[in-house]
């Protein structure tokens, strides 16, 4: 009889052992998996991560630099980044293309994010179109497309103002790539 309480009790240890066990587990795992979650959850959370300079207006260039020729030039956008941990002071965040008919003082800007997957689209001067690298999508010199083309939608014309000093100001955006729809992104 005395064995057998013995023998009780010493079960009833092994469990509550055992439970303590996995109540640790569970513990250590909540734990570890803490720092990612908030860090992930943070990222998301973050306004100043979703707006760095998106839909912001970013000065790229002076209307002097824009030739007034029909023809389109590259200016990089330089503005504050913000990631999930650290900022970056004018750094650049992308790239846009500023064109002016003869004698305009209006500004057409479209972005040089290629729409089918986000490379760089180059302008190809002889053939007064652009180019993809990545994977020869085309367009013309107003970003239409030119077909046969991967690309699912013309180039990204992004919103642009001319301040009193003329400095040329750029609404930035990017956009979803691989859809026919030109959605923002947050
Ligand atoms: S990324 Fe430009 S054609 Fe694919």
């Amino acid at each position: 009889m005395a064995e057998e309480t013995e023998k009780g009790s010493s079960l009833a240890t092994d469990q509550r052992r055992g439970f303590l066990t996995k109540a640790l587990a569970v513990a250590c795992g909540g734990l570890a998996t803490f720092p990612p979650l908030a860090a992930a959850l943070w990222a998301v959370l973050d306004p100043l991560r979703r707006t760095a300079g998106a839909g912001n207006f970013v000065p790229v260039a002076d209307l002097n630099n824009v030739p007034a020729d029909g023809l389109p030039r590259q200016f990089p956008v330089i503005a504050d980044r913000v990631d999930a941990w650290t900022g970056f002071a004018a750094e650049p965040i992308g790239a846009v293309y500023l064109k002016r008919d003869k004698g305009s003082e209006t500004v057409e800007v479209l972005s040089a994010t290629c729409p089918h997957a986000g490379c760089f689209v180059e302008m190809d001067r002889e053939s007064k179109c652009f180019r993809c690298p990545c994977h020869n999508s085309a367009f013309t010199l107003d970003g239409g497309i030119v077909a046969p083309s991967p690309s699912p939608r013309p180039m990204d014309s992004l919103e642009c103002k001319v301040d009193k000093g003329g400095g040329v100001l750029v609404k930035w955006q990017n956009f979803y790539t691989g859809i026919e729809e030109k959605v923002a992104r947050p």
